[in-house]
């Protein structure tokens, strides 16, 4: 046995092992953006892992970006999760919920009043396309710069989901800042050009994160908020000039609160998420910046994942893909056992195919 199959206290959260599902957006929420139905069984599959982080759940309609993801805004989204995290906790698991704004990322489909979605300055991203809401790509398209009441009702929009979350039974929540989305839109000065108190210097730069985990923290408690940042993978078109910078005084920054997690996006080279753009490996110093428990992430199998809790780079890690086609990876890691092999075509949108119906260990080897 090693330390990853070893329980872990994350804040007020208990966990059984140090393997958490990432965060998986899967689009298949139903009208109104309410959960699936079947998440409820999907989600229960996976309730071996110490910790289910949910699919990104947008805090506002304006923060919706990809075709039938779930919102956590409305009152008959917050009924549509109560199945869900009581079934994970039946069969003794954790879950949070990522609370996501997409920022620039959105389209003019996804808002209220049709025009584009908002971001720190008003740059479009220039690689890749959008998904409409028929799944149908196009190019992204050049957002509104937010004005600072803006700002400051999108961190009341964080707050009101936060609290939402814990009336639907999670066990906290994890505030998305990662990927490219409008948390990381104005960490990264390839997307944040502002002029004012939330662009330019880091301190700049990485105060809307800082606003929105004080509120959220204030909300709901420092022990049940974990965070997620990616600093060197670009997604989405975001890439900043100098990540060490930025990203170690957010990672020191974020220490104070004494937060749940921190979860890093740092996949190995050649593996999924992994550093682009000659960016440097920041989790292990990261990790002594935020002094609190850092997850890790990005191509993990678990002979990576134990060398990383062995080099001091994280306290526990997180898997995707792996998770969302083996519900059992845990068990599977435990035996070293062989894994499904995830179906790409079904990742977005469907039905249970590629969503229930992965095989358990018994009934693949029977
Ligand atoms: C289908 C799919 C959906 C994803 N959705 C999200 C998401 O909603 N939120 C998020 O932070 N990351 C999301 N990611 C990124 C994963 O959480 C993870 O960082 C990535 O898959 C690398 O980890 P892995 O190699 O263990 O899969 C998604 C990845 C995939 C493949």
């Amino acid at each position: 046995m090693t330390k990853l199959f070893d329980p872990i206290d994350l804040g007020a959260i208990h966990l059984k092992n140090r393997i958490a599902m990432a965060p998986l957006t899967r689009s298949r929420a139903i009208e109104g953006e309410v959960p699936n139905p079947l998440a409820v069984e999907y989600y229960a599959q996976r309730a071996s892992t110490g910790l289910i982080i949910s699919e990104a759940t947008q805090i506002s309609r304006s923060g919706q970006g990809y075709p039938n993801t779930p919102g956590i805004f409305t009152a008959e989204q917050v009924a549509g999760w109560k199945p869900i995290t009581d079934a994970v906790h039946a069969k003794g698991g954790k879950m949070v919920a990522q609370l996501w704004h997409v920022g620039r990322v959105s389209l003019s489909d996804y808002q209220p009043d049709g025009l584009p979605g908002f971001a720190p300055s008003a740059i479009a991203i220039a690689s890749g396309q959008g998904m409409r809401p028929d799944f149908s790509m196009t190019d992204f398209e050049t957002p509104r710069a937010l004005t600072v009441e803006q700002i400051e009702a999108i961190v009341g929009d964080y707050v009101h989901a936060a609290k939402n979350a814990i009336e639907a039974g999670f066990d906290g929540v994890e505030i998305h800042a990662a990927n490219g989305y409008l948390i990381d839109q104005f960490l990264k000065d390839g997307a944040n050009k502002r002029e004012d108190q939330y662009g330019g210097s880091v301190e700049n730069r990485a105060r809307f994160m800082l606003e929105v985990t004080t509120a959220v923290v204030d909300a709901i408690g420092a022990d049940r908020t974990g965070i997620r940042l990616s600093p060197s993978n670009g997604a989405n078109g975001t890439l900043d000039s100098d990540p060490a910078s930025i990203f170690l005084y957010a990672a020191a920054a974020l220490k104070p609160f004494g937060l749940a997690y921190l979860h890093l996006i740092e996949g190995e080279e050649g593996t999924p998420m992994s550093i682009k753009n000659g960016a440097p490996q920041l989790a292990k110093q990261m990790r002594e910046a935020f002094g609190g428990p850092v997850m890790l992430n990005g191509g993990l199998t678990r002979e990576l994942a134990e060398k990383a809790l062995a080099e001091g780079r994280a306290d526990l890690v997180s898997s995707g893909v792996p998770v969302l086609s083996n519900p059992d990876l845990v068990e599977r890691w435990k035996k070293n056992a062989p894994l499904n092999a995830p179906d790409k075509a079904t990742f977005y949108g469907g039905g249970a195919k590629g969503y229930t119906d992965y095989p358990f260990l018994e009934t693949a080897e029977a």
